[in-house]
């Protein structure tokens, strides 16, 4: 017969928050239990097979059960979480005699809190009811202390703002146990993706990073540690991870585990970074300022010497030299003349519209195109203005757009300039995003590789190689970044310059403060 025919099939109410539950298919023994609850002056509700849906049944104090449904009973309760007080009901077993095999009742298989071994007196169910009853409720009053103790850490520990991982110390190789939400969200792995993992696989291809010697030291001696590490997410954006290792010892002093505390400081390392090269384009600039200034009086000399020299009737061999002097010359007045302006420029950092940047560079620049069969067409979307060093980033534009047309002086072809404000760029920031796309002959994968290096240039004896070099560092000086897109392929071919500059990338200028840093 099926469990469930044995039962009447009224529905019982069972929402309850204390009180027995009887939950017996023989109609004899439901009769004795139920008596002896009532000695017991303990409200009792007899549930049927309906009443199988085991997530209301938290809410009796006790439950008396066939062995089978109390068996059930227990690993469901086990297996879900206590309820907000963290005490499961009181499991009570009944059970016959004849049972085939009676270790279903022992405590190692099933947590039963006691045991009704039928046939018994009235006497005798009332005094065990009472005692495993009593036993259940002391229990029940220092577990629920204890419990609350347990839930308050857990509530911290999910609503802590930095991660938390914990490994254990007992199994190999460090396996996490425990990942807190903060953890989930900065890396973007789940906790039931990293559980019986070791973290390193956070570090990606960054095995050798000097800051893990640390970790290892930490590790190897049981000690706290602390560390700045180059993590990936799952999306495989990189991130700094300042890790602060703990270990966690037992009542014995053995290590069981360690905990983790993960703190996303990227933001801090870059700005630090920046800082760092700030301080060295500093001292470049002024040292290639002086430099500049020194070259640039005895250059004139020279330039002055050869246009003499040139009118005294040298011969034509002579007269060749002279003119590839010349040349040669002009080339490094050129970028004396570049380095000055770049190092020297005292600007002022103010609100400033697209608009003001690229039309003065449209009026430079139209006749060049002309000349060069390249049209322009300018595009701009409405936006405010960006803070910044307008002199430096029209000097961005500028050097831009005269590569720009430089890439298509052979053929002419098409320059699209655009501007146009945008949210969420890069690290979720917002600024002005300019393009300068040209339908030149586009650059090879090695030529783009070195761009943005000091004195490399394509242009031959006409460039100094300082333009993208200088118009990269201002843009990071703006905390801004600039991209680039390239294609040689026949028919298709040009180049994609984007420059973004965050609204807020630089303070802006006030009275009194002096931000120039290279005049
Ligand atoms: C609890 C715990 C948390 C850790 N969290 C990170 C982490 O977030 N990022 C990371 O790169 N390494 C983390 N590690 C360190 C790595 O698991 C590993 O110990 C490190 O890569 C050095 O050991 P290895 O040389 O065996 O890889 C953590 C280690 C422990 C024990």
């Amino acid at each position: 017969m099926k469990f469930a025919d044995k039962y009447e099939s009224e529905p019982a109410a069972i929402i309850r928050k204390s009180g027995a539950a009887i939950f017996l298919a023989d109609s004899l023994e439901q009769q004795d239990v139920l008596m002896a609850l009532g000695d017991l002056k303990i409200a009792t509700t007899i549930l049927g097979p309906q009443d199988r849906e085991f997530h209301h049944l938290r809410n009796f104090e006790f439950i008396v059960a066939d062995h089978l449904i109390a068996k059930e009973l227990v690993l469901f309760f086990e297996e879900h979480e206590a309820d907000a007080d963290g005490i499961s009901p009181a499991v009570i077993a009944v059970t016959s005699n004849e049972l085939e095999d009676p270790s279903i009742l022992t405590q190692e298989v099933c947590n039963f809190d006691g045991v009704l071994k039928f046939p018994m007196t009235g006497t005798e169910i009332s005094a065990r009811l009472s005692v495993i009853m009593h036993a259940h409720c002391a229990f029940a009053k220092r577990y629920s202390a204890a419990w609350r103790e347990l839930r308050l850490n857990r509530r911290i520990f999910r609503s802590v703002t930095a991660g938390i991982s914990v490994a254990s110390a007992t199994l190999p190789d460090l396996p996490i146990v425990y990942v807190n939400p903060a953890f989930e969200e900065m890396t973007g792995y789940s906790r039931a993706e990293v559980q019986g993992r070791n973290c390193r696989f956070l570090e990606g291809n960054e095995r050798s990073q000097p800051a893990l010697a640390i970790v290892r030291d930490a590790l190897k001696n049981r000690r706290k540690g602390l560390a700045v590490l180059k993590n990936f997410r799952k999306d495989g954006t990189p991130f700094w991870n300042e890790l602060s290792l703990s270990p966690i010892m037992d009542d014995e002093g053995q290590l069981t585990h360690y905990v983790g505390i993960q703190t996303d400081v990227t933001q801090r390392v870059e700005l630090e970074s920046a800082l760092r090269e700030s301080e060295k384009l500093a001292a470049v600039g002024r040292l290639a300022s002086s430099i500049a200034h020194e070259i640039n009086n005895p250059l004139t000399s020279v330039m002055n010497l050869i246009y003499l020299a040139q009118g005294t009737d040298p011969s034509q061999e002579t007269k060749d030299y002279l003119v590839t002097a010349d040349r040669e010359l002009r080339r490094v007045k050129l970028i004396t003349e570049q380095s000055l302006r770049f190092f020297r420029q005292s600007t002022k950092a103010q609100p400033t519209t697209a608009a003001e940047l690229l039309e003065p560079i449209l009026d430079l620049y139209q006749s060049h195109a002309t000349n060069a069969r390249v049209t322009i067409n300018l595009r701009e979307r409405p936006s405010r203005p960006i803070v910044c060093m307008e002199s430096e980033i029209r000097q961005v534009l500028s050097n831009l757009v005269g590569n720009a047309i430089h890439a298509m002086q052979e053929r002419g072809g098409q320059l699209s300039l655009r501007s146009r404000e945008t949210r969420n760029h890069g690290r979720g920031r917002d600024g002005l995003l300019f393009t300068v796309a040209d339908s030149g002959t586009g650059m090879s994968a090695e030529i783009l590789s070195s761009i943005y290096k000091a004195f490399y240039t394509t242009k031959g004896i006409g460039g100094t190689g300082l333009g993208l070099w200088i118009s990269s560092e201002i843009v990071a000086r703006h905390r801004g970044n600039i991209r680039v897109k390239s294609t040689q392929s026949p028919g298709s071919s040009g180049t994609v310059f984007e420059v973004f500059l965050p609204f807020d990338g630089i303070a802006p200028y006030r009275e009194g403060v002096d931000i120039s840093q290279f005049s």
